[in-house]
């Protein structure tokens, strides 16, 4: 079975990539797909978010996956990608409310699109990439949440805001 992992992924985290290591011991193929949040605004350039899914699962040595990036519907990508599982991760009570209600939209939207659910596992729970992005900002320590080749990228970012 093929199926999809939508995120903003802005940057990934190591809660998603514990999720994308399960999800993948179930799936034959899994592509990543980059999409528009558009309650969320924008931190890192699209291609550099791909860059580091790619360098991350690469450093966790998770192979057979594809990472997509899409300005439009989640729906219309899965379909061009012929998938019919969405795979998401929940975190807590309120991640599940409104998992259920986008699950549902996107079922009447594309009938036979399936959702199911991950739970994050411990420390993962806690963890969200603005969470990340505010500990950064503050040179807080990110390494317990992010890989290390977005540790990097964070660090650059704000030491070089400081040089300004
Ligand atoms: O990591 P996020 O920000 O929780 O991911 C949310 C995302 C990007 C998967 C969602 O906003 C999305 O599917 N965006 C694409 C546009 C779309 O299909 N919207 C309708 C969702 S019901």
């Amino acid at each position: 079975m093929k199926a999809i992992f939508p995120g903003s992924f802005d940057p990934i985290t190591n809660g998603h990539l514990e999720l994308i290591a399960r999800a993948k011991a179930f799936v034959d193929d899994l592509v990543i797909a980059i999409l528009h949040n558009p309650d969320k605004a924008g931190f890192l350039p699209i291609m550099q978010r791909k860059e580091l899914i790619e360098q991350a699962c690469l450093e966790r040595g998770l192979d057979g996956i594809t990472v997509v990036q899409d300005s439009g519907l989640l729906v219309d990508l899965a379909k061009a990608n012929g998938c019919r599982l969405i795979i998401r991760g929940v975190r807590n009570t309120a991640d599940l409310d409104s998992e259920s209600a986008m699950a549902h939209a996107n079922a009447l939207l594309l009938p036979g699109l399936e959702t199911i659910f991950l739970p994050a596992h411990g420390n993962h729970a806690a963890i969200s990439s603005s969470l990340i992005r505010q500990i950064a900002t503050l040179k807080g320590d990110t390494s317990h949440f992010v890989p290390p080749c977005v540790q990097v990228v964070l660090e650059n970012i704000y030491n070089k805001q400081d040089r300004k």
